[in-house]
């Protein structure tokens, strides 16, 4: 197969930053996917649906109106969230979730959840009002080995959590362990994963070839091979649990390239390509349609995309840096060569 043609993708964990930085990036973005579910961790933290309409609408100014791209808002779940803010988000058209963070667990985290059982209450409300709750899936206690803190959050955290609140519906988000592809496929069809391309692509020897590469660091970490295995297993599996999320999450080259580098690795300017590559290279092209454009608008209860884009397979240099908020940024793969290239949108 050299060409394919899909139903425009959405993204469905993506940070857009604010300001510069914002508008540096959202077009990316807004060129593959048609829509993208939308992190609250700016600083300080989208707590209201008031901000996040207001962010919504920062969004969409740096956008020309042609483009279409719809921000699929969500709120940040803090100790302190109420059922107000829950019965705002039911009312509103454009905000669909919240999203918990443990707090300190990732960049702008301090503000997350500080134990899973303050937010109880609120999470059974959320499942009685039907809105879903997005879950960075690892532990922040630094005791706890980095490379083990999602398999740790699963068993201290998620089984009790779906449980005991069943009828919540869940995204476990960028799983990077078969550990999460295990629990998402025995869990209830309520639960679900996103998958990002970097943890589809790279194992955790990336972050060490060669020397140290800020560039591979993010939360959670790149982990060994048999996991990235477990990861393509699912992806192309077709089953419906399993959708695309980039965690696209851009910083300025000086960020990460520093004595302590931020954790987010920017993928977004070839995003759809390198998830075509991935899948090319397992034999898979066929599923991606599912897993693009498909699985994720079924799990958020979304009209499939009207539009479709067409990649080709075709050998392109992925450049070395990008323009970023009046300073650059090093994009996911730079240097390297992408096996197929996004031609046209219908
Ligand atoms: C994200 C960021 O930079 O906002 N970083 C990352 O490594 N993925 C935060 C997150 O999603 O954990
Ligand atoms: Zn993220």
């Amino acid at each position: 197969m050299n060409k394919i043609t899909l139903i425009k993708p959405d993204d469905f964990h993506l940070h857009l930053r604010d300001g510069a930085a914002l508008a540096s990036v959202v077009g990316d973005s807004a060129r593959q996917f048609a829509r993208a579910v939308i992190m609250p961790n700016l600083s300080p933290p989208v707590v209201s649906v008031a901000q996040a309409m207001a962010y919504r609408q920062r969004i969409l100014d740096c956008l020309p109106e042609s483009s279409g791209f719809k921000p699929l808002m969500t709120l940040y779940l803090t100790d302190n969230a109420n059922r107000d803010e829950v019965d705002r988000v039911v009312d509103n058209d454009n905000v669909y979730a919240f999203k918990y963070y443990p707090a300190g667990a990732t960049t702008n985290a301090e503000a997350g959840v500080t134990h899973i059982e303050k937010v109880f209450p609120l999470l059974e409300y959320m499942a009685e009002k039907d809105v879903p709750l997005l879950v960075h899936g690892e532990v922040a206690d630094t005791g706890v080995d980095v490379f083990d803190r999602e398999k740790v959050f699963i068993e201290n955290v998620f089984s009790s959590l779906v449980e005991k609140i069943s009828s919540l519906r869940v995204v476990f988000e960028h799983i990077t362990t078969i550990d999460a592809v295990q629990f998402v496929e025995a869990a209830s069809e309520r639960i679900s994963a996103t998958i990002t391309p970097h943890h589809l692509a790279f194992n955790r020897n990336a972050i060490f070839r060669d020397g140290i590469n800020p560039h591979h660091y993010c939360l959670p970490i790149l982990k060994r091979e048999e996991h990235r295995q477990a990861l393509l297993e699912a992806a192309t599996s077709g089953s419906p649990k399993f959708f695309l999320g980039t965690d696209s999450a851009p910083h300025a080259t000086g960020a990460k390239e520093n004595a302590c580098g931020c954790a987010g690795i920017y993928n977004a300017h070839a995003a759809i390509e390198i998830y075509a590559s991935v899948f090319d290279k397992m034999n898979q092209l066929g599923s991606l349609e599912k897993f693009a454009s498909k699985n994720g608008a079924g799990f958020y209860r979304l009209p499939l995309n009207t539009r479709k884009i067409t990649l080709r397979k075709e050998a392109w240099r992925i450049p070395d840096k990008l323009a970023f908020a009046g300073s650059e940024l090093a994009p996911f793969m730079a240097g390297e060569t992408c096996r197929w290239k996004l031609v046209h949108e219908q």
